[in-house]
């Protein structure tokens, strides 16, 4: 059991370090990926590689305001920048906002970027964005009460809160079983955190990436609905890169809208 790490902080070094190693989460939009978005041809996934489809976004998304939250790494901010939005991106992971700048500069593309904790967005006034777009991020943070509340906070009404996220019954699996030789041997009960690991285990099995929490689909979606949001669509699909997709959905994805 690892204890007094500051989940924030160790992620924050954790993401910066999965950018050396070229993370498929954090390699940029290429420039012919701009140019068709420029031209009307855009898509952007929230969950694995699935595009999210056209009618979750505003009909018209130029000068739309969109929030891309915990989702830097030079990808959906520039392209959603590049199809007409006013994008910022707020991210814990100061190389991975590097992406963004990368792209941005290289492209002439207007964006913001904000360093910081998804679960804290007082850098943003009430309602200043038409849409938040946070794509598989939350496994990385400690608490999700307080994001959906913020996300609520920053949309106008009529606002569009878009959310991907893992379904925690991947995380009863023994990794190291799953990972070698595609087994599935339940080990873990539910909720699970990565820091409920002995030290050791948890660097042989997550090396140096970031902790992981499971959270529960009341979090997940009881939480939205608390936080005062309609839910409007809901989606699931098998994890790109996991054995479990043979099985089970792995990620889990959620439109609502503050009314
Ligand atoms: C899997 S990547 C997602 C970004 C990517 N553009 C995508 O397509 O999904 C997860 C991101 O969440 C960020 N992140 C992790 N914990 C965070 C937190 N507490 N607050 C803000 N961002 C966080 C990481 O720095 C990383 O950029």
């Amino acid at each position: 059991m690892t204890e007094n790490i500051d989940p924030v902080a160790y992620n924050r070094a954790a993401w910066d370090r999965e950018v050396e190693n070229s993370n498929e989460w954090t390699r940029p939009a290429a420039p012919d990926v701009i140019a068709q978005a420029r031209a009307g041809d855009w898509s952007v996934v929230l969950i694995g590689h699935e595009p999210v489809p056209r009618d979750w976004f505003p009909s018209a998304l130029t000068d739309a305001d969109v929030l891309c939250l915990a989702s830097g790494g030079g990808q959906q901010g520039p392209v959603l920048s590049a199809a007409g939005a006013t994008v910022t991106v707020l991210d814990n992971s100061p190389r991975q906002l590097d992406r963004d700048r990368e792209v941005a500069t290289r492209e002439g593309l207007p964006l913001r970027t904000e360093l910081g904790d998804m679960r804290d967005l007082s850098v943003f006034p009430d309602a200043g964005f038409d849409v938040v777009f946070n794509p598989v991020s939350n496994v990385f943070c400690p608490e999700l009460e307080p994001v959906w509340r913020e996300s609520f906070r920053v949309l106008r009404p009529g606002g569009i809160l878009m959310a991907g996220f893992l379904n925690p019954d991947i995380f009863i699996f023994d990794v190291p079983a799953l990972e070698e030789r595609e087994e599935l041997i339940v080990r873990h009960q539910l909720p699970f955190s990565s820091l409920d690991l002995p030290d050791d285990e948890r660097q042989r099995t997550y090396g140096t990436g970031p902790i992981e929490y499971s959270h529960s689909l009341t979090g997940q979606i009881g939480g939205q609905l608390a936080a005062g949001f309609t839910l409007t669509h809901f989606v699931e699909a098998p994890h790109h890169a996991d054995a479990t997709a043979r099985y089970m959905p792995g990620y889990f994805a959620t439109r609502a809208v503050k009314p």
